[in-house]
């Protein structure tokens, strides 16, 4: 039995992460060997991305069931500890809840299956989305939405990689996306690797980038969607809607149906992670730590914002690809509410 992928792999009984914090500089494969080294490592985000971690949090719970033979009760202890990791990304419930639900024969089964239907379902929403995506187009994107946040093509990144590939000379602009980096560390690498055009900038660059006519379409990810279309993603996204709305940019999200909460009727109802003062102050990583900011300022660090379906062009949720109209009109309660 052999699952590959770009940030996690299972080879010889073994369940390997690629540790995101040391990448561009160092690619460092972490052995997971049980539950709570899972959680710690996706705490950390060593893993991170939603899709990823739902994917990585059953592979981890299925590998130590099948491996300790636990008792129901400590399976499903350690299933709700792991269900609490990270609280915005809902993909991690979801996956957790389906492996809870099965029975205990199809545990490994149904852990598997998750990990092929993300790989599935990024091949999808990454070609109906890429449909968005011109010739000469200029666009935007903030945080990671690539091989590194999925098991396949990721979701946002997936599309821009898709319309690369159908010969659309597009260029990329690569938030970084403070306070942990994604965009600059591991967006502007995989676009590296894939050969695709693309500039860094730093977060607050977009607006003049937008006011020179640079940028034709932004092209986000998402941790949640609620059922009215409003949605949280990473830190920043909500600014890049409103500057979109305001320069009449297309803004769309790009997300598999495993990311749709189907217990939120709006975006007032997604829970925001808040992390650590430090992260603000400075920054911390491979290449060292630098805390510029005076200890005695208080920080504000919410991971993630909620951006109004008010300012969606359309939301792409597996292969159909639904317009700011279609979402106002109730579409996902109709199809997703349980
Ligand atoms: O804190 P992170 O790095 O896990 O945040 C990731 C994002 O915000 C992505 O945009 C999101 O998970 C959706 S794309 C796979």
């Amino acid at each position: 039995m052999m699952l590959s992928s770009r940030a996690l792999r299972y080879e010889a009984g073994q369940l390997l992460i690629l540790d995101q914090q040391l990448l561009p500089h160092e690619q460092m494969w972490i052995l997971i060997e049980n539950p709570e080294q899972m959680i710690s490592v996706i705490q950390a985000l060593k893993v991170r991305g939603a899709p990823l971690i739902g994917v990585a949090a059953v592979l981890s719970l299925a590998d130590w069931y099948v491996k300790q033979k636990p008792s129901r009760a400590d399976f499903l202890k350690k299933a709700e500890a792991m269900r609490a990791a990270r609280p915005t990304a809902i993909n991690l419930m979801n996956a957790v809840d389906r492996l809870t639900s099965c029975s205990e024969s199809a545990i490994w089964q149904t852990a598997l299956d998750i990990f092929y239907e993300d790989v599935e379902l990024c091949e999808q929403m990454s070609l109906c989305a890429s449909e968005h995506i011109a010739d000469g187009d200029g666009v935007l994107t903030h945080c990671n939405t690539g091989g590194l946040a999925t098991v396949g093509v990721g979701t946002a990144l997936g599309a821009i990689q898709k319309a690369w590939q159908q010969g659309k000379k597009i260029h990329v602009y690569v938030d970084e996306t403070r306070p942990l980096l994604q965009g600059a560390r591991l967006t502007a690498w995989e676009l590296e690797q894939m050969g695709i055009p693309h500039t860094l900038i730093c977060d607050n660059m977009a607006g003049v980038l937008m006011s020179q006519g640079k940028i034709q379409k932004a092209f986000v990810g998402t941790d949640r969607i609620a059922l009215n279309g409003d949605f949280a993603n990473k830190v920043g996204t909500y600014s890049v809607a409103v500057l979109c709305h305001y320069h009449k940019i297309p803004f769309y999200v790009v997300s598999p149906s495993t990311t749709v909460d189907a217990h939120c009727a709006t975006g007032q109802d997604i829970p925001i992670e808040e992390r650590k003062d430090f992260e603000v102050r400075g920054v911390e990583g491979s290449f060292g730590s630098v805390q510029w900011a005076s200890q005695g300022s208080p920080v504000f660090n919410p991971a993630f914002d909620v951006t109004p379906v008010d300012l969606v062009s359309g939301i792409v949720i597996d292969n159909i690809s639904y317009s700011q109209t279609t979402l106002k009109s109730g579409i996902l309660k109709e199809k997703f509410k349980r």
